[in-house]
């Protein structure tokens, strides 16, 4: 039972929030809730850094496949709890993973429907990106093999360690699995916090032995949920701008789902980095994920999140999964050409 009260969030007024980007933009040079880790200097993107989150716009963005590999196999994801991970955590966490394909699960706007758009993505040969996503195996990583601050590259050491474990190693299926690193909210890792959120990427065999698929997202509830777990929480440094309820009573949590959203929709399309992306540079692509980040509703962009649900206790969300309901960003459709979500109101 949900209920349609639409939340739009707007900011107090146009020259407040204009006011606080530029502030922003002026402390993180790219928007501090941007996943991607990298600055896209003088990409399309950062051009067009403030004016390319409206839904509807297509004329800036070049979206191009280039001929790698997409996730057509039914996809397993494999999760690594790196730190202390509460049940309740996980269980939100999981839930959300076997949402994506529980078409008959929720009712709409659903977590699948927000796949949907995902699957519309193909490869050479005319195949789509997999309907199925399932939970595979989990590793426990509690006591910290690589410490409690994380680089890039320990990232892979991690993973390493779990697909070579002596006791219950995650399986190795590059063309199925992928794999999520999910660090608890007392660990630090490279740039967390600063412009990242999470990202993706692929392991070298030179350190893994395999070439996977993964992403690294972490819990920003303690270290940096303004930026990380935005809307439910908001940066210190934007005056009147009030946070909104998270739907699972989990701010850290919360947030983190649409970052894990945002990584698979991207994994998904761009698993090796040579699929779906737009922009000039191979090593800054700018991919489906990026292209919508901050947008949850019709009319979203810029500043602004577009119209989102309330439940009736007062949370915000834009879908359902099964038993939960979640805010998780669009993505861009490339059939329509732009940022489509299961609760746009057209
Ligand atoms: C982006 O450009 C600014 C100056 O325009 C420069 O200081 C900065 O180092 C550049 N960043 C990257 C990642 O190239
Ligand atoms: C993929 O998933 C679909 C639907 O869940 C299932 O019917 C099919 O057997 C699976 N295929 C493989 C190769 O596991
Ligand atoms: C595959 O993607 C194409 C668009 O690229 C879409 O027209 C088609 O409906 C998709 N097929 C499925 C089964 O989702
Ligand atoms: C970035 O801009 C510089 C100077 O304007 C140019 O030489 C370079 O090719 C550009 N890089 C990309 C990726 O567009």
């Amino acid at each position: 039972m949900s209920r349609w009260n639409s939340t739009n969030r707007r900011s107090p007024s146009p020259v407040t929030i204009l006011a606080a980007v530029l502030l922003l933009l002026s402390i993180h040079p790219s928007l501090s809730w941007r996943p991607w880790p990298h600055q896209k200097n003088n990409s399309t993107d950062l051009q067009f850094e403030t004016s390319k989150k409206y839904e509807g716009s297509s004329e800036f963005v070049k979206l191009r496949y280039h001929m790698g590999p997409v996730l057509t196999a039914n996809i397993t994801v494999h999760i690594i709890w790196y730190g202390t991970w509460p049940r309740a955590q996980k269980r939100i966490i999981r839930t959300f993973i076997n949402s994506i394909s529980a078409t008959a699960a929720a009712p709409p706007p659903s977590v699948s429907g927000w796949w949907k758009t995902v699957t519309q993505y193909t490869d050479q040969t005319g195949s789509n990106v997999s309907r199925t996503v399932r939970l595979g195996q989990e590793k426990n990583d509690r006591l910290l093999s690589h410490g409690k601050t994380l680089t890039r590259l320990s990232v892979q050491s991690v993973i390493k360690s779990a697909v070579n474990s002596k006791t219950k190693p995650l399986p190795v299926t590059p063309k199925s699995g992928v794999y999520l690193l999910l660090t608890a909210d007392d660990i630090h890792v490279q740039d967390f916090c600063q412009n990242v959120c999470g990202f993706h990427y692929f392991t070298f065999p030179s350190i893994v032995g395999y070439t996977l698929p993964y992403a690294w997202i972490g819990n920003s509830g303690r270290l940096c949920p303004g930026v990380c777990a935005y809307p439910f929480a908001v940066p210190d440094y934007i005056p009147g701008l009030k946070p909104v309820k998270s739907p699972n009573g989990d701010v850290g949590i919360d947030g983190m789902i649409s970052v894990i959203g945002h990584e698979m929709a991207e994994m998904a399309t761009n698993p090796l980095l040579n699929a779906w992306y737009a922009g000039g540079d191979p090593s800054f692509p700018v991919e489906i994920a990026d292209l919508c980040e901050g947008i949850y509703g019709t009319g979203g962009g810029g500043s602004y999140t577009g119209q989102m649900m309330n439940d009736g206790d007062g949370a915000t969300y834009n879908m359902n999964g099964i038993r939960r309901r979640f805010l998780v960003q669009w993505v861009w459709n490339h059939v329509v050409n732009y940022c489509s979500g299961p609760n746009a109101l057209d």
